[in-house]
């Protein structure tokens, strides 16, 4: 039988904005009536189950997809991800999707002068493990103009899609990284009030992951929406 006690709401200002008006295309995009709650059913807290024959090794080194290396700085990301009582979420599948080391996407609506490079597709996938963790071989991404107002420039990010338990624990978020001087322009990242979610998004450099001759390693931990612990009397 499902379980469908609801989740945890989440803390106030730890989410982005719906509305965040330096962010242009939220005008569009947000609710213009309140919010209405609905109960949690099977329907949410259960999700796709994905098996693992989809994905191959190949699929999370995103540095060997094609016949030659791609251009740029060779980093690792890797992490744990986590529900809210910190334990590990496994045999999850993570997404992500980024562009090349020049800031640009292989994409069609992607279409202004930086270099595609013919060696990096920007997509992988992979599964945790059954500590939770997950580990991607890819490029540092370039940061890229938009068009959201005058010189407007994304910071280097890489975006993650998760599904954890259920469709409600779902994520799709942007990783940053640290020390970059276009964080505190973008209003994407800054229309998360709370400062403590943001520097949530903020990776960290990590020697241990770093591998000499090889690649910087920069760790990010994920924490997915879970279940309210109930505790049990014995
Ligand atoms: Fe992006």
């Amino acid at each position: 039988m499902v379980d469908t006690r609801p989740y945890r709401k989440f803390a106030p200002k730890s989410q982005p904005d719906y509305l965040h008006l330096p962010y242009v295309s939220t005008k569009k995009r947000s609710p213009t009536k309140p919010l209405i709650l609905l109960p949690h059913t099977k329907t949410e807290v259960t999700g796709p189950v994905f098996g693992h024959s989809l994905v191959t090794a190949a699929d999370s080194d995103l540095t060997r997809q094609h016949s030659g290396e791609p251009l740029g700085e060779r980093i690792i990301v890797t992490g744990r991800v986590l529900d809210e009582e910190g334990r590990p979420v496994r045999d999850t599948l993570i997404e992500v999707w980024q562009a090349n080391s020049a800031g640009r996407y292989l994409h069609k609506s992607d279409q202004r002068g930086a270099p595609i490079d013919p060696n990096f597709s920007g997509c992988g996938r992979a599964f945790t493990d059954q500590e939770g963790r997950y580990r991607f071989v890819t490029i540092k991404p370039g940061a890229y103009p938009w068009g959201n107002h005058h010189n407007a420039w994304r910071p280097q990010h890489v975006h993650f899609s998760l599904f954890g338990a259920g469709l409600l624990s779902r994520l799709v978020t942007q990783m940053y990284f640290p020390g970059d001087p276009l964080l505190e322009f973008d209003p994407i990242f800054n229309s998360i009030a709370d400062e403590q979610g943001r520097q949530r998004l903020i990776s960290k450099f990590d020697w241990e992951t770093t591998q000499p001759e090889h690649a910087l390693g920069y760790r990010f931990d994920i924490v997915l929406r879970g279940r309210e612990q109930t505790p049990v009397e014995k």
